[in-house]
């Protein structure tokens, strides 16, 4: 059914449940997308392993936001192919990938600036396809449970990122590093399979790096599947089960944090970008 979802474009919607608990390999093959004359991607390979943490770094322009576009469905490569538990899924748009357990942060948070830090999560919670209007009507009961449902568990992520006494502020007020982490909430809110972050730590206070990084090892134990780009080479370190190092649009090496950092391709890349 997630398939037959995915594959006809998102129309018909699956009723079954995300597990966080499944194990479905997303990964793309061969990648690529060209802005007019700048390739973004080109033949990029990657596989993020279930209930596992792949790390994505390289230096600036390597390629890395524009990836996650291609995995979560807002860019659609010129070339290559995207699977998810061996479905073609290129062509899914983004909506059919998050009912299929895919969610994604941005590098910049997309944060609604007049709603509350509340309702920006509670915007972000899954609705129920399955429902008609007339049994809405008639189900108050059950749409009342499930909204406060939706609310314990938005509390529940805001105490996890200590945001909790903003809670009824408006999200225009936070700052560049707590408007991050409602971020994360915002996608957590979706129950996913499979977590693409595009840099987590950007502008988070250092004292709660650590916590935020507690927070995803639990998510991981929990059976999430996550990528992550990242600058901040401790929290790869300290994060990362499988790292791939992406320069100029392909995937230079990939392996353990020591591995691809130990590589002197790694180091000419990062200082050949700041040439
Ligand atoms: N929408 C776009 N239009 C034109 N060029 C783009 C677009 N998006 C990305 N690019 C270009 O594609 C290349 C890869 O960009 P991308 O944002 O994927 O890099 P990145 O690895 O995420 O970099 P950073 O670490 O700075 O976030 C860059 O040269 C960038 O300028
Ligand atoms: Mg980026």
């Amino acid at each position: 059914m997630r398939d037959a979802a995915l594959q006809a474009g998102g129309t018909v919607y699956a009723s079954a449940a995300i597990s966080s608990r499944a194990q479905h390999t997303l990964s793309a093959e061969a990648v690529s997308v060209a802005f007019g004359g700048v390739r973004a991607l080109d033949g990029a390979t990657l596989s993020l392993a279930p209930g596992r943490i792949t790390g994505l770094v390289g230096p600036n322009g390597a390629g890395k936001s524009s990836l996650f576009n291609v995995l979560a469905g807002s860019l659609r490569p010129d070339r290559g192919t995207v699977r998810l538990a061996g479905a073609d899924i290129t062509c899914a748009p983004v909506h059919a990938r998050a009912h299929a357990g895919i969610a994604r942060t941005f590098q910049l948070a997309r944060e609604l600036d007049s709603l509350t830090v509340l309702e920006n999560l509670l915007l972000a919670a899954p609705v129920q396809p399955g429902e008609s209007l007339g049994r809405l009507l008639f189900a108050r009961r059950s749409v009342r449970r499930a909204e406060e449902e939706a609310i314990e568990r938005a509390l529940s992520l805001l105490t996890r990122v200590r945001l909790t006494r903003l809670a009824d502020e408006p999200a225009g007020v936070l700052s560049g590093g707590q408007k991050k982490l409602l971020e994360l909430c915002r996608a957590l809110m979706l129950e996913p399979e499979i977590l693409l972050l595009d840099e987590p730590a950007a502008g988070v206070n250092p004292a709660l790096i650590e916590e935020l990084c507690q927070f995803i090892l639990a998510l991981r134990d929990e059976g999430g599947t996550f990528a992550i780009v990242e600058h901040n080479m401790d929290m790869v370190a300290a994060l990362c089960d499988h790292v791939y190092v992406l320069a100029e649009g392909r995937v230079l090496t990939q392996g353990s944090f020591d591995v691809v950092t130990a590589d002197t391709r790694v180091r000419e890349a990062y200082l050949g970008a700041l040439q």
